[in-house]
């Protein structure tokens, strides 16, 4: 059987990394039984937003790179479409493997499908509501077209049978990417939270460091509908800047569209000023997940931190009006709370979230062990 899978951008690489270590774990007492061929859209290029992560997560270099790189969402999914279909008219793969909800994801799904190709969907079934986020519309785009459709939680589940997809596709493996925060939690364990500082740092004026092993929070926060319009980012900003970072040392890990954005709106150079704000170049997986493992509170828009803060029970504000990963909200059991974008409301949560302690909590078959289960899905795999 030949599998082809699929990644574009950061966030896919945490999930494919052991999907592709369960293919060679399988192989290695199969005969070699399954061809895989790993394929980069080059979405993401920087090497600290791709190729570092291919190295400390032990993923072998992608067979293909399609050279993509940035663009509108028409762009990148019109000129992925393009070369794929190239891709998949050479290679003739049984089964194209997406995961989670990126321009990749939709891209090669639909290309897949359209060459009778069976595509898998890993990490189906999260719904935000939110039809005005890109990320929503690659999601029900590869939903609606996936063979196998295998499912992190069972609200998942429950969401992909009210749209009617048929029950026999469907199968609830649990939350790939905690495959990768268990394989990787004793080497981020052994980091420390100052040299990781250090050595990322994006300003050169003195900072008390030292300090941060004591108390501190963790900031990221990309989504287009926070930073792209300067009416909403100034306000957070300024939150942030002047009194979340006054309370507590606030470390920040800036993906370059917030970074592009700051400095487009002339809040740059106020940020690198600020002695209590460790701006940070985008780091590695270990090095964000010691810094979750340690911090006092998180801040984010991410979905994927959502859930490790979750499994670690680091109280996290979810920088959101909404989340495809109900799962992982304190209303359901995890260490979350959404607070969108709102200064007033962001505040208040933060100070109140700052008193709770760290509360661990591990959904039903977030144990380390999903990608497994999704290899022998396809494996098991027949026509539905
Ligand atoms: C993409 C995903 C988003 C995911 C995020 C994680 C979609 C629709 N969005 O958003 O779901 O949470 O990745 O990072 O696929 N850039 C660089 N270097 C790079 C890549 C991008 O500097 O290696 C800059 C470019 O200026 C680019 C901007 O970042 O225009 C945004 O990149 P893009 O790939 O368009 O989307 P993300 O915001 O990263």
């Amino acid at each position: 059987m030949k599998i082809l899978s699929v990644v574009g951008a950061r966030p896919n690489l945490m999930k494919i990394a052991p999907f592709v270590h369960a293919i060679e774990q399988y192989n290695s007492s199969n005969n070699n039984l399954l061809e895989h061929i790993l394929v980069h859209t080059g979405q993401h290029y920087d090497d600290r937003m791709s190729n570092s992560f291919f190295e400390r997560l032990g993923i072998p270099s992608a067979d293909i790179n399609l050279g993509i790189g940035s663009g509108s969402h028409a762009e990148q999914v019109g000129k992925t479409m393009i070369k794929f279909e190239q891709i998949l008219i050479e290679q003739k793969p049984d089964w194209v493997v997406v995961v989670g909800d990126v321009n990749a994801t939709l891209a090669s799904s639909v290309t897949a499908k359209k060459l009778h190709v069976k595509v898998c969907h890993i990490e189906a079934g999260l719904r935000s509501g939110d039809e005005r986020m890109p990320e929503e519309i690659n999601r029900l785009v590869t939903d609606r077209l996936s063979d196998l459709l295998l499912t992190p939680d069972m609200l998942s589940t429950e969401n992909l049978l009210k749209e009617g997809v048929s029950e026999k596709k469907i199968e609830f493996v649990g939350n790939i990417m905690i495959d990768t925060l268990e394989n990787n939690k004793i080497a981020a364990h052994k980091l420390s939270i100052e040299e990781i500082v250090r050595q990322n740092k994006i300003s050169s004026i003195s900072r008390d460091v030292d300090s941060l092993g004591k108390r501190f929070a963790v900031l990221t926060m990309h989504r287009p509908s926070n930073v792209d319009e300067e009416t909403v980012l100034r306000p957070v900003f300024n939150l942030l800047n002047d009194e979340i970072s006054e309370e507590i040392p606030l470390i920040w890990p800036i993906h370059p569209r917030a970074q592009n954005k700051l400095r487009q709106f002339r809040l740059w150079d106020i940020a690198l000023k600020n002695p209590k704000l460790f701006l940070l170049n985008p780091i590695g997986y270990q090095e964000i997940l010691k810094l979750n493992m340690e911090a006092r509170i998180m801040l984010t828009d991410s979905g994927g931190l959502q859930e490790e803060c979750c499994v670690l029970g680091t109280p996290c504000l979810t920088l959101r009006w909404n989340t495809e990963r109900p799962i992982t909200l304190r209303t359901n059991g995890g260490a979350s709370v959404l607070v969108g974008n709102n200064v007033e409301r962001i505040r208040k949560e933060f100070f109140d979230t700052l008193k709770l302690d760290r509360l661990p909590h591990r959904p039903d078959l977030w144990d380390g062990n999903t990608a497994g289960r999704c290899v022998n899905a396809i494996l098991n795999y027949r026509a539905k």
